[in-house]
């Protein structure tokens, strides 16, 4: 299964998915998509010898034409799977549209819950007894596509958002290398009524 993950930031999902990969993981990543020539995943990419491109997106008149830009890149490395591992862009529609059954994404709560941004300070304002993260395909509906695994960890006492954030991402790095590999697999896919494993609905 030929992946591209698309980055904007530190990468640390996407070095867990770097040291998921092995003779027994059919997941291959092809490139390291980035729209920020500063992101640190680049180098994480560099050091395990995966290809890297940066498109910035402050070159391009309107997201139109950026996502455009975007799907030719990723295009060009034929991926199966597309992976959002903090990828700070919202998608059109047409991006959304042209990867359907193959774009996964990795949200910092427990979806429904806390969509956007800010998850971390969010469910502490909201007195949330529990946080977490949530892997979903990626639908038109920002953070809204069908959920695939969720991780769930405690809000502690005297927890700040960076406590939280903390918590949170070592989760993160256990729940997406499992969900992308089931898709490496070929055993997760996107069906009307929602994700399957194996099958069942998840
Ligand atoms: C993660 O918290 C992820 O859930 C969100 O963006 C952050 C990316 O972190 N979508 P990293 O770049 O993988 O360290």
């Amino acid at each position: 299964c030929n992946a591209v993950v698309l980055i904007s930031g530190s990468g640390s999902n996407l070095q867990a998915l770097i040291d998921s990969l092995g003779e027994d993981n059919p997941l291959r990543i092809r490139a390291v998509v980035s729209n920020r020539a500063d992101a640190y995943g680049l180098t994480r990419a560099q050091n395990a010898g995966i290809a890297t491109q940066v498109l910035d997106h402050k070159a391009f008149a309107d997201r139109e034409a950026f996502d455009c830009a975007l799907i030719e890149a990723i295009d060009g490395f034929r991926p199966d799977l597309v992976v959002l591992a903090g990828f700070m862009r919202i998608l059109t529609p047409a991006f959304v549209r042209h990867y359907s059954g193959r774009l996964l994404n990795i949200h910092p709560s427990l979806l429904p819950k806390h969509k956007g941004l800010n998850t971390h300070q969010r469910a502490l304002d909201a007195q949330d007894s529990e946080h977490g993260c949530s892997v979903h395909f990626v639908s038109e509906e920002l953070d809204g596509g069908p959920l695939i695994i969720q991780a769930v960890v405690p809000v502690e006492p005297g927890d700040t958002a960076e406590t939280l954030a903390l918590r949170v991402h070592m989760q993160e790095h256990r729940i997406y290398p499992t969900a992308v590999r089931w898709f490496a697999e070929g055993r997760l896919r996107l069906a009307a009524e929602g994700a399957l494993l194996d099958g069942e609905k998840l």
